[in-house]
């Protein structure tokens, strides 16, 4: 019978759906991006994450991805790690076109616009595969309805781990919609740790540094205008919540808004 077939494809959980993949992309040995279908009932704001993976021996090996894509696109994107041993990437690290991925119905998140108060500057500050939600934020036209300037700032350890580099500086400013809502509003600050670059070191030394502040041409961050994401590794987001909450600012939730939010850039293995 063919239902007990060896190659028949394993029966989707009931709370996924189950995506094709359309393209997949390979930053670097530990970094890769992919897409894949999205089906028209799945609702999310941008920002926000949904747990995604792969059937495993009958049954779903999940983890919690920010979606990359913005709300409104048509299919979602996703940005991973690939790590040899790890019980997810191991695996999704090798998916190619027309293979099926599981997408969670239920996305949230805490890196949404309207947990912040209003201000003046948003600032996204990402490292590794933390950059995710903010490509999703860069692309939402309500986040400049809301700013007057946005400014995403990826620090990672070599310069070819800026993914969507080219992206950002060529393509999104020329982007039919986008383009001339972002220019001149939307400012990218990539920092590497680990090779020579313009802007060498962490995000966390350059705003101590005050040199960011400079580079930009902004004022130092202050809890009147300026609106702060992050989305790191744990020791990341510590460092950064303790710069912040030294400044006086006051972490946002879902149920009460703030002057900064946070989430971990989940996947680690
Ligand atoms: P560094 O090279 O100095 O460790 P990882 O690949 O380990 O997730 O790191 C991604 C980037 O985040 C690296 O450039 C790393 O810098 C930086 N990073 C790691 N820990 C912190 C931290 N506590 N504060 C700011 N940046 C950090």
């Amino acid at each position: 019978m063919d239902t007990l077939a060896p190659t028949s494809k394993p029966a989707i959980p009931a709370a996924f759906h189950g995506e094709t993949v359309t393209w997949v992309q390979h930053w670097t040995d530990r970094l890769f991006s992919f897409r894949c279908t999205r089906d028209p009932r799945l609702r999310f704001t941008s920002g926000q994450f949904a747990m995604i993976g792969l059937m495993v021996a009958g049954k779903p090996l999940v983890r919690a991805y920010s979606m990359v894509s913005p709300a409104w696109d048509e299919a979602l994107e996703f940005l991973s790690i690939k790590v040899p041993d790890g019980p997810l990437t191991s695996r999704l690290q090798h998916i190619g076109v027309g293979d099926t991925v599981l997408i969670g119905r239920k996305p949230t998140g805490t890196l949404l616009t309207e947990n912040l108060l209003p201000g003046k500057t948003l600032w996204l500050l990402a490292t590794g595969t933390g950059l995710a939600p903010f490509m999703s934020l860069i692309r939402e036209p309500e986040v400049y309805e809301r700013y007057e300037k946005v400014v995403l700032c990826h620090t990672v350890r070599e310069v070819k781990e800026l993914a969507y580099r080219d992206y950002i500086t060529q393509e999104l400013p020329q982007h039919e919609f986008l383009g001339e809502m972002l220019r001149g509003k939307l400012l990218y600050y990539p920092s590497v740790t680990r090779e020579p670059f313009p802007t060498q070191g962490r995000v966390t030394t350059l705003i101590e540094s005050g040199r960011i502040f400079t580079d930009l041409g902004l004022p130092p961050l202050s809890t009147e205008h300026d609106r702060v994401m992050l989305c790191g590794s744990e020791a990341m987001n510590a460092d950064v919540k303790a710069l912040l909450e030294a400044r006086g600012f006051i972490e946002g939730s879902n149920s009460e808004p703030g002057s900064y939010v946070v989430e971990k850039a989940f996947v680690t293995k």
